[in-house]
């Protein structure tokens, strides 16, 4: 029951179309009193930013859990732990490197997961000394922004994703074992537009985003290029320009987000935890 003395969450938009502040303590957010608060506030902005918070790995993987979980869906994590994000094969094992490589293109983590990963969400604990910062686009805004006939249009279309079209874009050479590897990994069929249980509309794109079934191969890259690009633009995007100790998360059903390039041996470290997903892309599409 709500009282007098009951914490709130405090916050700011950072712009019209995407992302807010969240202004509260480390212990009000540890305390799990805002919970739900801050995930009906993801969902609304998209991406959330605690400035400055410098979480403990053990701090960032409670409050994950307060949220809904910390997920345990990628190779060299449980979910008692972090993540490391770094492309240095010193800080990471190699087959991680080759698949945080991804992380340099639009993208939304884990598309093949059959239930999406909720949210995601990064600490920052050392800086690219150029680069590496991390931009995010609400595709929830964007799609609300598009014509009726162009929604009209993409209604019903269905997007093939898989790893091993994200693989071309950082080894556009790859060899013939590389292939089979990622394509051991499988593909997954969803819808381009999918709505959450809220009612929600979005755009699920990306660099795992392969082809539309059914269409031929250049109105196919030309629809889902096409809408990348405008997802991506000025209004619906947020670049964050990261202090040590930030953490940010995005809602990870409604946002692309993509690092900015950096050198791989300079240090940059990120602490990834992943709020497990409830429902599937296509609960309410289908
Ligand atoms: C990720 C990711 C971007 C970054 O960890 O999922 O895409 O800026 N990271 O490191
Ligand atoms: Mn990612």
């Amino acid at each position: 029951m709500a009282t007098a003395t009951a914490t709130r969450l405090r916050y700011e938009a950072i712009k019209p179309k995407i992302g807010a502040r969240v202004l509260n303590t480390k212990e009000e957010l540890l305390s799990g009193e805002l919970s739900e608060d801050i995930l009906a506030l993801m969902e609304e902005r998209g991406v959330l930013v605690f400035p400055g918070i410098d979480f403990t790995d053990a701090e960032q993987v409670t409050f994950s859990n307060s949220l809904g979980g910390n997920a345990d869906e990628l190779a060299g994590q449980n979910q008692d732990a972090v993540f490391k994000v770094s492309l240095d094969e010193k800080a990471q094992h190699r087959n991680v490197v080759e698949y945080l490589k991804g992380s340099l293109y639009w993208h939304i983590d884990g598309t093949m997961n059959p239930i999406p990963i909720r949210a995601s969400m990064l600490t920052a604990k050392v800086l690219a000394p150029e680069g590496g910062d991390t931009l995010f686009a609400n595709t929830a805004t964007s799609y609300a922004d598009l014509p009726e006939e162009k929604k009209a249009a993409l209604e019903g279309l269905r997007v093939v994703h898989s790893l091993w079209c994200s693989a071309f874009y950082h080894t556009p050479e790859p060899t013939l074992e590389q292939i089979d590897d990622w394509q051991s990994k499988g593909e997954a069929e969803i819808p381009l537009v999918v709505t959450n249980s809220s009612g929600k509309k979005s755009l699920v794109l990306g660099n795992t985003a392969h082809y539309v079934k059914g269409l031929d191969m250049k109105d196919s890259q030309r629809i889902l290029h096409g809408l990348r690009e405008f997802a991506t633009s000025e209004p619906y995007m947020y670049e964050h320009k990261w202090q040590v100790g930030d953490t940010v998360m995005w809602d990870n059903r409604t946002s692309l987000h993509r690092a900015t390039p950096y050198d791989p041996y300079c240090g940059r470290m990120m602490h990834r935890t992943i709020i497990k997903g409830g429902e599937a892309w296509e609960t309410a599409a289908r």
